[in-house]
């Protein structure tokens, strides 16, 4: 395992940001979490990393972090209708769904392009354009960090609900994820709900349908409309959309006859990104920060070395969205 001292996180997370870091741990297999667990402090404060695209640091960091860098992929069982792969944790994410577009395993295509690692995924339950991870996921395996043991959580123990889950819970920086093991099908099933992707395929023969054509539409709507972390600092989506009551929702729609609503059980599911620009936020920037101009839930980091300012942003669209729609947004985003 590799460690070094006193570095910069600024390579380690999509939002750019500069903080400097005690100790930072690179493992690279399940045997070396144990080998680390016997020799940090009992106290020691930990951050477990994957891609670090969904983690604001504000700050330095006076502890270990444990950055995942456990590879690999290997198909564990194959039925008449379904393959179950089994990635390490560290794997890129998008590459993963690369991998099983290209051997026509159907399930993952609409979470193209997210970034970040595998191991990530099934922490937030990631989802887009009418696709979650919950419903493709066979089990997480981890090494508890408390006693070393190594866990298996089946689909059900995850809890997962929208963008959240064990992991993100109870389980947060304790359960070193090291594997997690997809379901597909190798039956031909698509989702094209979403109603851009919808519009597309509309006109289109059935046989022009296919697993490729849908990771490359939902590319060219993520590249359209998200900045790309490469070159734009940021970390998607920073609130999660709130649910109101319908009554709640009723009264919006009559002051904006526009507002955005999908009815989610009993509950009124609402746009973020609308809320956050109808405050007039999109496009926004101060400071070497701000919004995105194509879509206001990204916040962005245009050049600053500073988490912290990020974290001021969003502070204040918070409180503006609570002043004009008496609406709290809950970050989407785990804040350091
Ligand atoms: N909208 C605005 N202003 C904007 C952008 C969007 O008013 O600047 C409105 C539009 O009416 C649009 C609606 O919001 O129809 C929904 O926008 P979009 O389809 O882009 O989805 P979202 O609800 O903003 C969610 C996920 C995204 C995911 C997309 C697509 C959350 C927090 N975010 O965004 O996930 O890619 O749906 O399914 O649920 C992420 O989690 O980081 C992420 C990017």
């Amino acid at each position: 395992m590799e460690l070094e001292k006193n570095i910069s996180i600024k390579n380690y997370n999509s939002f750019k940001v500069d903080h400097k870091i005690k100790k930072f741990y690179k493992i690279q297999s399940k045997e070396e979490i144990n080998e680390i667990r016997n020799y940090l402090p009992k106290d020691e404060k930990i951050i477990i990393l994957g891609g670090g695209s969904n983690i604001l640091f504000t700050k330095d960091f006076d502890g270990s972090i444990l950055y995942n860098n456990i590879l690999g992929k290997e198909i564990i069982k194959e039925t008449k209708n379904n393959i179950y792969i089994k990635f390490g944790a560290g794997e890129n994410w998008d590459k993963s769904v690369e991998f099983c577009v290209k051997n026509k395993w159907y399930g993952i295509e609409n979470l193209s392009l997210i970034p970040g690692s595998v191991g990530a995924a099934p922490i937030q339950n990631i989802g887009a354009y009418g696709t979650e991870i919950k419903d493709y996921i066979y089990e997480v395996t981890g090494i508890n960090l408390l006693n070393g043991k190594s866990e298996i959580y089946k689909n059900k123990s995850c809890d997962f609900s929208y963008r959240n889950s064990v992991f993100k819970e109870k389980l947060k920086n304790i359960l070193f994820i090291t594997h997690v093991t997809i379901k597909l099908s190798k039956i031909k099933k698509f989702n094209i709900s979403y109603n851009e992707v919808k519009q597309y395929f509309r006109n289109m023969n059935s046989n022009d349908i296919t697993l490729n054509n849908i990771r490359k539409k939902i590319i060219e709507i993520r590249e359209s409309k998200l900045p790309n972390p490469k070159i734009l600092g940021n970390c998607g989506s920073f609130f999660k959309n709130p649910t109101i009551d319908s009554q709640s929702f009723n009264n919006l729609k009559k002051k904006y006859p526009d507002i955005v609503g999908y009815k989610n059980s009993n509950k009124i599911k609402i746009s973020a990104a609308w809320l956050i620009e109808k405050c007039g936020w999109k496009g926004y920037k101060k400071n070497n920060v701000g919004v995105f101009k194509n879509h206001a839930l990204v916040l962005v980091n245009y050049c600053s070395n500073d988490g912290e300012k990020i974290l001021k942003l969003s502070e204040k669209i918070k409180n503006s969205v609570i002043e004009k729609f008496n609406i709290t947004l809950e970050k989407e985003v785990n804040i350091f």
